[in-house]
């Protein structure tokens, strides 16, 4: 009920001032945190990290790691911030954030406004990370050499955290997604694989791919991102599409996130998975509203997924009340742990 009061009170303010208001309210106590949900049957493995269950915050929630210790306590079972860029930067002009509330959809073009790597690492140091905590990995807009960006935040965050994002799918950042060819990616990923052989304690590298690729350009990123050592794939980034939108921001500029985007996000997961074969953990994001959506991403082969755009319509609750479901939905097919229903439907959406 509280909550309920608190998303309608939200949803009176622009986006982006709702967005500052809830991460002030978690940072001031206001919000009730359930501590990470878990049991036996929701405990995962992603790529070595332990998770307490399968559910986690997506990028671009807690850009700046201003409510990271919160947040680690709201249900979710791994917390990833930024997108950070190895110096401050403002983002694009304002407005840039919009609700797309007939579609349960958002629409951000924020251009990774961030602190800058500095103060974001300087607010980790001495966080109590109660669950796995990720770093996403960004660049500069004016910088010359977009690639060596990302290796630059590894340097710096790397060490405060336990994983760590290439984020080469916003479409937000002029010419980054370029960086998803092959070519490209093969410099962007080395040059953060070598910054990762110098830190003091390895820490495993997805790779975050967009929805907008075709089999072929999901085929040639996968034999890539496995060729230089990734650990881990995240699908998928928002989207440029805008099929089927009826809300009058449709056609603003931006990545769109949302309900619209659980098929597409879905297919190219199922694709990511058929190519990088039996075993490759990959992490399902996009359009999850509720516990079937997250079940029907595990059963499309996610052996973990991530959420934003619903807690904008569900509040932040969500997280647990689909681990809380997830577990049942184990009990119920008498199954031991959740990673037995991985891959269950892959070929529904190939
Ligand atoms: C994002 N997302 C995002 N992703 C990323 O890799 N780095 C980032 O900095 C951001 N920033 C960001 C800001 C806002 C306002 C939104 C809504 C989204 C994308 C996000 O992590 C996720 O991949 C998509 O939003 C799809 O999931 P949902 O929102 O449909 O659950």
């Amino acid at each position: 009920m509280i909550e309920k009061l608190g998303l309608a009170a939200l949803r009176q303010l622009d986006p982006e001032q709702a967005h500052k208001a809830a991460i002030s309210a978690l940072r001031l106590g206001l919000v009730s945190l359930p501590g990470a949900v878990t049991t036996p049957r929701l405990k995962t493995n992603l790529a070595g990290l332990d998770l307490p269950n399968p559910v986690g915050l997506a990028a671009g929630f807690d850009k700046n790691a201003q409510a990271t210790a919160q947040l680690c306590r709201a249900g979710f079972g791994f917390v990833e911030i930024g997108a950070a860029t190895p110096r401050p930067q403002p983002g694009n002009p304002k407005p840039r954030l919009f609700r797309l509330t007939e579609d349960h959809a958002v629409i951000n073009r924020f251009g990774f406004n961030n602190d800058g790597a500095q103060a974001i690492a300087s607010r980790l140091r001495s966080l109590d990370r109660r669950v796995p905590v990720g770093i996403n990995l960004g660049a500069n807009k004016e910088s010359a050499d977009k690639a060596a960006d990302f290796a630059k935040v590894l340097g710096v965050i790397g060490p405060h955290v336990d994983f760590a994002t290439v984020n080469v799918s916003s479409p937000n950042t002029e010419k980054l997604r370029d960086l998803q060819g092959a070519k490209a990616l093969r410099a962007v990923l080395g040059g953060v694989m070598d910054k990762r052989a110098d830190l003091a304690r390895p820490l495993p590298i997805f790779l975050k791919i967009a929805p907008d690729l075709n089999a072929d350009e999901i085929a040639e990123l996968v034999g890539t991102a496995r060729q230089a050592g990734i650990d881990a794939i995240i699908a998928t980034n928002t989207t440029l599409s805008r099929e089927g939108l009826q809300s009058r921001h449709a056609h603003e500029p931006g990545g769109l996130s949302g309900a619209p985007l659980f098929e597409k996000s879905t297919r190219v997961l199922a694709q990511v998975c058929k190519a990088a074969g039996p075993g490759f953990p990959v992490v399902g994001v996009g359009g999850i509203s509720g516990p079937a959506d997250a079940l029907a991403k595990i059963r499309a082969g996610a052996c973990a997924v991530q959420l934003y755009s619903a807690m904008v319509y569900h509040g932040l609750s969500l997280a647990g009340r689909i681990a809380t479901v997830l577990d049942a939905a184990v009990v119920a097919a008498g199954a031991d742990n959740i990673s037995e229903f991985i891959g269950q439907n892959q070929g529904d959406w190939l």
